[in-house]
């Protein structure tokens, strides 16, 4: 699929109530991530962020599938086929869109519907939070043909399950379920197919009525502090606290201290405050 002359877009955006649904679009080949799609999704997250209308993204798959890995066709063989520069061109923007999401401006959420292989992981990992299908299955399938999970898969696996299942998916490729998924702490919850879309949306929602700069500087200090040692996340977090007050030109912080201590409007323990 050449994204310049093809009339369906390799991916899906809907904008409706603070929500951009987006769908990666090959459901023919179970949403397989191929150079034109890995390049596609920049612009895509570009857009993401830029429009004023979103205040929550959600990535997901159209069809039967989440994705099914990378395009073994041509993410590899026709890749490779065109040389050490081509592939490292095409590690650079899936790479990249991965990257760019773990960090996007907005809350992410991953809705994973179907089949989730390999070289999925890594968008999945990317988003900020995960909820699947009970019936959806993933798998490690990269032992079945031969490699490693790469991509950062392994890396992905490492941080978000324990050493012995990390291990036992990598080594037997064996596929698991939602279920599962939620269990081993992949997802945060699974949840029977028919209700995925309302339980995405209803989190969705508690995101959307919290300080957006907030949720930013929540979100990347949780991702930056895990990997700092305990006395420089106690600076990162005093330093990150700073600029965020910098950054919400809104004030929320004072608004949120003025409407529990003076106005006695709101319980901070128990809801958010109100901007
Ligand atoms: N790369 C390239 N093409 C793919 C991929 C993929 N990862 N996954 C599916 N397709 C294509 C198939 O070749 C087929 O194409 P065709 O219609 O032109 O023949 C089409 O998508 C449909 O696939 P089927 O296998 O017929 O679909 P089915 O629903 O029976 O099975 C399943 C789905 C289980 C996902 C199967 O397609 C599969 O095993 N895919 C590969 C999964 C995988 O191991 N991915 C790589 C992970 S490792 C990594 O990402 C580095």
């Amino acid at each position: 699929q050449d994204r310049a002359t093809d009339a369906v877009p390799l991916a899906l955006v809907e904008v409706a109530d603070g929500i951009a649904w987006v769908s990666l679009n090959r459901p023919d080949k179970r949403n397989a991530m191929n150079p034109a799609l890995n390049a596609y999704m920049h612009e895509v997250l570009d857009a993401v962020e830029a429009d004023e209308r979103v205040g929550v993204m959600v990535l997901t798959g159209a069809g039967e599938a989440f994705s099914a890995g990378m395009d073994l066709k041509e993410y590899f063989r026709e890749t490779e086929e065109k040389g050490h520069l081509a592939v490292r061109r095409a590690q650079r923007d899936a790479y990249g869109w991965w990257r760019r999401l773990r960090w996007l401006e907005k809350p992410t959420i991953a809705m994973v519907n179907g089949w989730c292989f390999g070289g999925a992981f890594s968008p999945l990992f990317a988003c900020d939070l995960a909820f699947a299908a009970e019936d959806a299955q993933f798998g490690l399938s990269e032992i079945n043909w031969g490699i490693i999970p790469g991509g950062n898969v392994t890396k992905v696996v490492a941080d978000l399950l324990g050493q012995r299942d990390a291990l036992y998916y990598i080594m037997t490729g064996e596929t698991f379920d939602g279920r599962r998924a939620a269990a081993v702490g992949l997802v945060n919850e699974s949840v029977p197919a028919d209700a995925l879309r309302g339980r995405v949306a209803e989190v969705a929602k508690v995101l959307l009525e919290k300080n957006p700069a907030t949720l930013k500087a929540a979100k990347d200090a949780f991702k930056r502090v895990v990997e700092m040692p305990f006395d420089t996340a106690e600076d990162y977090l005093v330093v990150r606290q700073e600029s965020l007050a910098f950054l919400d030109k809104t004030e929320g912080r004072k608004a949120g201290i003025r409407q529990f201590i003076d106005d006695k409007s709101y319980k901070p323990g128990l809801a958010s405050y109100r901007r």
